[in-house]
């Protein structure tokens, strides 16, 4: 295996299971002999962490979208710079839920920020820096929100209505149709077992190209 880590994320709308196939994972790669570390967009590092409860909390005053676009990329940057890139460089694997696809689903799709403006900012911090791998898991909107209600609090994201999150779900689907050697979209109605025994096909083929390399 070569020395450089993978950086592989989880995407997909709220309540498609991305935490539970995330630890599941991990599980697959250490079996392998992978170290893996488990992070999480907003988030990831103490720092950043305090920024995604900024961004999360519900609150009365309206959040400009702008404002939402920095903080989510001032999160990455320390997120990035501080943890993904040096364990990457350390030969570890990276597994995050959540990365700047999510910014062009939510932010560009959810809130209509401009895709130009999205990929400047994505540029400025993360330089040519992308994952390795995208693992999309897709539900119809209205299966995800009911799992999602089902885990109590909504916070400032999940209270949107359906069509904030359907438009999500088509730039996530878009972004995968234009990069179908980066992306794989997984559905994520299927039994549990179903979609973790997809995700661990997908694991063992990273692996075996990864052992090739
Ligand atoms: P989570 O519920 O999957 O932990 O993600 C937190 C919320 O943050 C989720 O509603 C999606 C949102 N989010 C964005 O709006 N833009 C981003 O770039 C990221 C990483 C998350």
């Amino acid at each position: 295996m070569s020395g450089r880590g993978r950086f592989i994320t989880f995407e997909g709308t709220e309540g498609v299971g991305k935490s539970t196939q995330l630890q599941q994972a991990a599980a697959t790669l250490r079996s392998a002999g992978i170290v893996v570390v488990v992070t999480r967009e907003p988030g990831g590092t103490p720092m950043a962490e305090a920024i995604r409860e900024l961004l999360l909390a519900p609150r009365a005053e309206a959040v400009n979208e702008t404002t939402e676009l920095l903080l989510m990329f001032a999160a990455r940057a320390q997120h990035l710079h501080t943890l993904i890139l040096p364990a990457l460089a350390a030969g570890q694997w990276v597994l995050c839920d959540r990365f700047t696809d999510a910014t062009f689903a939510y932010q560009g799709g959810g809130r209509g920020v401009s895709t130009d403006r999205i990929e400047q900012l994505e540029t400025l911090v993360q330089g040519d820096m992308r994952p390795d791998h995208v693992i999309l898991l897709d539900a119809p909107v209205e299966v995800g929100m009911a799992r999602a209600r089902k885990r109590g609090e909504l916070d400032r994201f999940e209270q949107e209505a359906i069509a904030f999150f359907e438009r999500i779900r088509a730039v996530y689907l878009d972004r995968a149709s234009k990069s179908p050697a980066q992306y794989r979209v997984i559905n994520a109605v299927q039994p549990l077992d179903s979609v973790t025994e997809q995700v661990t096909l997908l694991l063992r083929e990273i692996i075996s190209e990864a052992m090739t390399d």
